[in-house]
Formats: structure tokens, sequence, C-alpha cells
């Protein structure tokens, strides 16, 4: 018999899970039961020595357990802290331009199609089903100028079930065509719009958030009324920060009364511990100092730093700074929409810092992997609801295959004897792709395979 009713189970899984932790970076547990409330939180999850407890505690049968096969194995859902959902339009394209070039050529052109909501449909509607495919189970959404595009791309992501924070674009300066930007007026009173649309669908996992582009795109009263209104509503806030020299010094010119370009994102009350900035590959000690005093977070997109030749980003320093850090695609700078790209690709560039001796060791795989859920999680101020498998957290998780049909993947006897063995996990985060992914759950809910109502 069991114990007093619980609430019930929507899933008991058996088998292998692997996630991170803040003291290490992966831990594997072989031979787990994992439990899911119906309200999608992690209800146990121990060894499946204590399967007969278990049981009498939240009343399953055994019939009722769901169990993996020794190669597979969960892990967490993937967060990217930082990706453009228009940009998806142009992805694994026109990556020849430096970054202020490139913005001009490609970037502002195509956003600005976007005022047509039928082409922002199309585009929104791949992004979301290709990024869940891929693990993405959170994104940190940039949308365009154009306040109603970016509610839809808003309920395309609900409608999918992907947990998301999703920002309108905000821009009232330096755009070579009048139509790529707004006034400041504009700006304002459309982002005061999308934010109180957003506050009244009250989706349950996505969330609007205050998304000047970046210090060169708008003016200091822009970006001051931004603050204030984030200050207001205690609203996430996402922007660019030091991604290229040639950037970093037209701020330098544009913003002579400030200290650097922190100090200009700081003194409009921007850098809060709800924020998150892409790049920083060329912030000093000082500037991070302040985000580890403010809270704030950093997007690190290794494939749109080294697509675009902007620059390397010293995670390590971040680190030593304590400063919040998780990995972003960063779509179209980025060319690739696959958070295990971002992996491979932060794992590269560590390596390129100790070639070149910046550094004295690189970055793990197991603590780039620790980035791309746990920290991207932390960064995105959701570490107490994702990140990992900790009782009480939401389910976000991904089922992995390594031996799904048409892999990527090829596996030997050694990788084969007992339970999920270390290398499989590697060749997975090396190899692996979408082929690999076999079920994507966010919030308890499985997500993909699509269901045949989305
Ligand atoms: N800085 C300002 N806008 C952008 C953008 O769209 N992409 C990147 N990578 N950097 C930016
Ligand atoms: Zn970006």
């Amino acid at each position: 018999m069991c114990a007093a009713p619980m609430p019930s189970l929507a899933h008991i899984f058996r088998g292998t899970f692997i996630h991170s932790t803040w003291t290490s970076p992966m831990e594997v547990l072989r031979d787990h039961l994992l439990g899911v409330s119906d309200s999608g939180k992690i209800v146990f999850l121990e060894e499946a020595s204590q399967q007969e407890k278990l049981a009498k505690e939240w009343c399953f049968k055994p019939c009722e357990v769901r169990e993996l096969s020794n190669h597979e194995f969960f892990m967490p859902g993937l967060v990217d802290t930082h990706i453009h959902a228009p940009q998806y339009s142009f992805a694994g394209s026109n990556v020849d331009l430096p970054l202020l070039d490139w913005l001009t050529m490609y970037t502002f052109p195509t956003e600005l199609k976007f005022q047509n909501i039928d082409f922002a449909e199309e585009v929104y509607t791949r992004v979301v089903r290709r990024t869940l495919k891929n693990g993405t189970t959170t994104a940190c959404y940039f949308g365009t100028i154009h306040t109603d595009s970016s509610l839809l791309l808003a309920e395309i992501t609900d409608k999918f079930g992907q947990r998301a924070l999703v920002g309108k674009v905000c821009m009232d300066m330096n755009a070579t065509v009048p139509e790529y930007k707004e006034t400041t007026e504009e700006s304002i009173k459309e982002t005061e719009r999308f934010v109180s649309r957003m506050l009244q669908k009250n989706y349950s996992r996505v969330k609007p958030i205050v998304t000047p582009r970046f210090s060169l795109s708008c003016s200091d009263t822009l970006l001051s009324k931004l603050g204030n209104m984030a200050k207001t509503h205690n609203l996430h806030i996402q922007s660019h920060i030091s991604e290229t020299v040639g950037e970093v010094d037209a701020v330098k010119n544009l913003f002579q009364d400030y200290k650097n370009y922190t100090d200009v994102y700081d003194r409009n009350n921007l850098l809060t511990n709800k924020t998150v900035m892409a790049h920083g590959c060329y912030l000093s000690a000082e500037e991070l100092q302040v985000f580890k005093e403010r809270g704030a977070a950093i997007a690190h997109c290794p494939n749109s730093n080294l697509s675009l030749s902007s620059g390397f980003l010293n995670v390590l320093e971040v680190l030593k700074h304590e400063v919040k850090i998780g990995l972003g695609t960063d779509v179209a700078g980025g060319y690739s929409a696959s958070m295990l790209d971002a992996i491979r690709r932060a794992v590269m560039v560590s390596n390129i810092l100790l070639i070149n001796k910046i550094n004295e060791k690189s970055l793990t795989l197991k603590e780039v992997f620790r980035l791309a859920t746990l920290g991207g999680s932390q960064a995105l101020g959701l570490d107490k609801e994702i990140g990992n498998f900790e009782v009480g957290k939401e389910f976000d998780a991904l089922l992995i295959n390594p031996k799904a049909s048409d892999s990527p993947i090829d596996l030997f006897s050694g990788d084969l004897a007992g339970d999920t063995s270390e290398a499989v996990i590697q060749k997975f985060l090396y190899l692996g792709d979408d082929r690999n992914i076999e079920e994507v759950y966010v919030g308890g809910k499985q997500v993909v395979p699509f269901s045949s109502s989305v």
C-alpha cells in the first residue's frame, strides 16, 4: 500500500542522468530513478535501489517506470542565452564582413522585412522548431523593432512549448536608412505596449525582456528610459557589449561622458542581476568587476565571434571575476542555431587562448557543458527553476540516443560496455546532432517530437 495521497506523477524514468552542479561540472548518475510531477517538477532523483521505497512514497507501480536502454541518457535542456530570431532567415550565409558593415549590409535590411507579419510567422515558426529539435529548451530571443511581429514570436514559442525571453528591439540612431530605426518616443511607447501585452498574455514560460540593440543604436535618452522601465516592472534586460574593437572605439567617441562601454549601460540602470550582455570580448578587469557587483551576466557566442572575426572571449577570466556566464548561438552572426555547435566552438576558443599562452589551461568539455546548461540558466536568472536535475526544478530535459538511426556517431564495443560510458557522452557532445535528440521536455511536457496540434 502507498502512503497518504501525493501529487500524481507524469513520468518516472530509470536509467542514466547527466547534469552539472556548482561543485561538479558533470555528474553521471547511472541506474537512477527520476520522477516528474503533473506540474512538471522533478520530485525525486535517487539510485534505482530505492525503487521500492519511492514506489510506496509516490504510489507508483513497476509497470509505470520507463526504463531507458543502457546507451541512452537524459541531460538538461540547452539554454541559448543569445539568439536573433529574425536573423535565422539568413543563418548559414553572409558572415563575410566585420560587425558594423555586416549590420548595415545584411542585418538591418533583413530585419526590416519583419514589418510583414506573414514573413515573420514563417521565419519564427522555423527558428522555434529548429532550435527545439536541436535541444534548446530555453532561448533568449531578440526580435526586431516591430512590436506585432515580436509579440507573434512570443506566441509561437509558447505554442511550441519552448521556454523563452522575447525582446522587441529598440534603436533610435545610427541607421543608414530611416526605416531601420524608430524615434525615441516610438521606441519607448512601443516597448511599453510590447511589455504590457506580454504581461497581459501571462504565458507560463515566455516572458518579455527589455532590448536596447547596443549603445551605438541607442541615444542616452532611450537607454535611460529603458533602464527605468525595466526597473519599474522588474524586467530582464539584454543587449550587446564590447564585441569588436571597431565598436568599442565608436562607443568611446560617441559616449565621451562615460568611463567606458560598461558605464554607458550601468549609468542608465541597464546593468542589473536580470541583465544578459552578449559577447564582452574586450571588457577590462575593471568592467568585469562592475558586472560582478551588479550581478549582470555575459552570453558567450563563440561561433559569432569567430565567423565575424570579432575576437575571443576569455571565459576563464570571466569566471575568475565571478561573473555569471552562459553560451549563445548569436544566430546569424553565428551561423549555427545549434547549442551543440556553441559547445564545440567554446572549447576551441578556449584552446586557442591556451595555444597563444594567454591562459595556462583550457576549459574542459565538462565545464563547457555546464556553461550550456546550468550556467545559461544562471545567466538568465532562471537557475532556481531550471539548469539541472535538482529536486524542485522543472524537468527541462533531452533524451539522448547515441545509437539513433542514421546517427552521425559511430560506437564500438568499448563504448558500449556497461551503462552510458563517458566516451559515449563525449561523442554525443562532439559529434551528435538532432538525430540523437529523440525527445525534448520543457516543464515536464514532451515538446519534441512535435505534437500534431502545433
Ligand atoms: N550588435 C548590435 N546588433 C547586433 C547583432 O544583430 N548581432 C551581433 N552579433 N552584434 C550586434
Ligand atoms: Zn547578437
